[in-house]
């Protein structure tokens, strides 16, 4: 029986890799517009599909960004500043976009842009730390994508959007959970609309890797100005030696999770662009697939006792 489970275990995984394996072809003519080109995975997809091929529009904050693409890669590819949180830089780059691609129509979106700060728990942030992050991580990923759907019909192509493991399980507080959440449930919704146009939504949820989202330089720098700002009220119920202890945390786990090899996160948005069989999801990173991911359909109890167990404490006790 258990020998039964295994071949059949294995049959299964050799169907899919050798399904995954085939590539769609004629990449010089398919055109791929990316968010979040200045640094991090959006930068390093960049310089990956411009290397094997495809035609890429990288859309970057700034002009610094822009620059390094331009010197790191080929003629092909074009570079375009973008704001994702801007209708006009959106509208801006969606014609130019369309007068690039013709009649082909553009191939892929690769979702990419966000921040992840500010961070903190619920009750450190106003609405408006809110609003900003839900604008970018959230609203971004809409408008961008509505702003060019008619060009990916056109090519029956592909809509990728990168979420995060946050966006399946939230053990934090602050916008960043929210954002990514609502990627997910975005990404999923136009799964469904889509697919009767022959057009492919893909999601990418990275576990933690070393980039600037990670970075805890800036992390601890974003709890002392969330703290800096709280009523005195809040900041005793904390207690100053939770702010202490963030800072701890924040610089010995957040450095210590972070994977460093960024291509496995490259390689995932690579295949959902390039392969015939793209997945729907795609979990990179060893603490996404064998930690976060199993845990988020875990019962809910348990995954509070486990965070809640080994949380900072606060000053102020439950009488
Ligand atoms: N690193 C991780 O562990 C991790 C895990 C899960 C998910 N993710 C997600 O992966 C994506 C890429 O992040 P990353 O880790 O590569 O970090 P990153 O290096 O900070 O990349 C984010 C990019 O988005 C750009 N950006 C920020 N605000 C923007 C705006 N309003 N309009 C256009 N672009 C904007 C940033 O530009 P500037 O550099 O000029 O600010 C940067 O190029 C994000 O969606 C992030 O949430 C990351």
């Amino acid at each position: 029986m258990f020998l039964y489970l295994l071949g059949l275990v294995v049959l299964f995984y050799l169907f899919r890799w050798a399904r995954e394996l085939p590539r769609v072809g004629d990449k010089a003519s398919k055109y791929v517009y990316i968010t979040g080109c200045d640094s991090g995975f959006g930068n390093l997809l960049a310089r990956h599909l411009d290397k094997i091929g495809f035609r890429v529009i990288a859309g970057c904050l700034t002009e610094k960004g822009e620059e390094g693409l331009k010197k790191a890669c080929s003629a092909n590819l074009i570079t375009t500043h973008l704001d994702v949180t801007s209708k006009e830089s959106l509208a801006k780059v969606a014609a130019m976009i369309k007068d690039k691609v013709g009649e082909r129509g553009l191939w892929a979106v690769v979702n990419n842009a966000g921040v992840a700060v500010p961070s903190g728990p619920c009750d450190w942030h106003t609405l408006d730390d809110y609003k900003f992050m839900l604008d970018v991580n959230l609203n971004g990923v809409i408008g961008v994508t509505l702003s060019v759907l008619p060009l990916i019909k056109k090519a029956r192509g592909r809509v990728v959007n990168v979420a995060s493991v946050f966006g399946r399980i939230c053990v934090t507080g602050g916008p960043y959970p929210v954002s990514k959440f609502g990627v997910e449930a975005f990404n999923d919704s136009l799964r469904f609309t889509l697919a009767p146009f022959g057009v492919k939504v893909l999601c990418i949820e990275p576990g933690f890797f070393k980039t600037n989202v990670t970075d805890s330089e800036i992390h601890i720098k974003n709890i002392q100005t969330l703290w800096d700002r709280l009523p005195q009220d809040v900041k005793e119920d904390y207690g100053v030696e939770y702010i202490h202890k963030s800072k701890e945390v924040t610089k010995e786990k957040v450095s210590q999770m972070s994977d460093g090899d960024l291509m496995k996160v490259v390689s995932c948005m690579e295949h959902a662009v390039s392969a015939a069989w793209p997945r729907k999801r795609y979990s990179p990173g060893w603490d996404a697939k064998f930690f976060w991911l199993p845990l988020s359909y875990m019962p809910t109890c348990v995954v509070d006792y486990l965070f809640l167990k080994n949380a900072i404490p606060i000053a102020k006790k439950l009488q």
